[in-house]
């Protein structure tokens, strides 16, 4: 291995994998730089991911911004480049070594980009996974225990996109202050053993409603917030909301979760369309789903409900024993809904995840 002065290696690779999550209580609100208007829980996911590849090359020369290449499935994105330029302005005061690399940055999704799938989440919190695992590599003073890995590397990746940092952590998340034990506004931590066994393995059915890119994007979303004239009232219940669900997750309240679940997709909408200018992110077909889903539900009282992030496409929860019915009435009914008929069967994942590393 060849090694600086530093006795640190001069390049090297690391690939990580991370999936996407789905919020139960929504973040829709923030202020600088990325701070919550409110906690927010999710699940993570296990098939939605992203898969990063970091390369890094010592340079003579630093720079005061961060220099990097980035490949999409192989291609330059150019329409990527302002959003990573935009992360990596506001990571550098914590991470001031990677202004001496040169970092080629290589990703791809295992789902199509900007479906409504938190495609952000994904990417960015694969990304600050390799960048803090670089920095354990080319500083290993930095060497970290796994908790506080993922703590670090969750703040990194709010900085590029909120929803990300809670991507790192198994089954669930809780990212902004809240009257759980150890949140932040700063990071995401893993809800642990507050789970009740009810909700092990709990599935989410991704529908692919509509694939083309979102009429406004999250970010847009988010400010219009500012204005909103609901907006205090929003971010007071979504703390009771976030109350609510801490005693659903533990007791095991499956009839109560469909009901909170269901409440916060819609009030993520009713957002939506109430700020100005009024945006209507919902698809005809998704609204066909929810009345199937509600008539299915009725007549077989399986608890299944829906949640929605900023798009169109419909996100089925429901507990890992009822797959096969599940599975049959989205095969039977729902998939004329969905744009070419695709739609994902995912579950509760595992969270962020080292594929491999080396250095020369
Ligand atoms: C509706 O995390 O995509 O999915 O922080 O601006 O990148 P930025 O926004 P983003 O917002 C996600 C909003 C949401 C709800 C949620 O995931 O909590």
């Amino acid at each position: 291995m060849k090694q600086t002065k530093e006795n640190t290696p001069d390049s090297g690779i690391v690939q990580w994998e991370s999936p996407s999550n789905i919020a139960l209580v929504k973040y829709w609100g923030k202020s600088d730089i990325q701070i919550p208007k409110n906690p927010s829980i999710s699940f993570t996911l296990q098939e939605a991911k992203t898969i990063t590849r970091l390369e890094w090359k010592r340079k003579n020369t630093s720079r005061s911004q961060v220099e990097f290449d980035f490949l999409f499935h192989g291609n330059e994105k150019p329409e990527f480049i302002p959003k990573l330029e935009v992360f990596f302005s506001r990571i550098i005061e914590q991470m001031p070594f990677l202004k001496n690399y040169h970092l080629r940055i290589s990703s791809e999704n295992t789902f199509p980009h900007s479906s409504g799938i938190a495609s952000s989440a994904s990417a960015m919190s694969a990304l600050a996974a390799t960048l803090v695992d670089m920095e354990m590599i080319v500083n290993p003073s930095s060497k970290t225990d796994q908790e506080d890995f993922r703590i670090y590397a969750s703040e990194i990746s709010r900085l590029g996109s909120g929803s990300a940092c809670r991507s790192f952590y198994p089954e669930a998340a809780i990212w902004g202050q809240s009257s759980f034990s150890g949140t932040s506004d700063r990071y995401a931590i893993g809800l642990g053993d507050h789970l009740h066994p009810e909700f092990h393995g709990y599935r989410d059915a991704i529908l692919l409603i509509e694939q083309s890119p979102k009429a406004v994007t999250s970010t847009a979303g988010h400010h219009l917030m500012e204005e909103n004239p609901y907006a205090s009232v929003r971010f007071s219940q979504a703390q009771e909301n976030i109350d609510r669900l801490l005693v659903i997750l533990k007791k095991g309240d499956l009839e109560e979760f469909v009901k909170l679940v269901e409440a916060e997709a819609m009030t993520l909408h009713a957002l939506m369309m109430t700020s100005d200018p009024g945006y209507i992110l919902l698809h005809p077909r998704t609204l066909e789903v929810i009345q199937h889903l509600h008539a299915f539900r009725k007549d077989t009282r399986i608890p299944v409900c829906f949640t929605l992030d900023a798009g169109p496409n419909v996100h089925l929860l429901y507990p890992e024993k009822y797959t096969i019915e599940v599975e049959d009435f989205i095969k039977n009914e729902l998939i004329q809904f969905c744009q070419d008929r695709q739609w994902i069967s995912d579950r509760m994942g595992e969270g962020t995840k080292k594929l491999s590393s080396s250095t020369k």
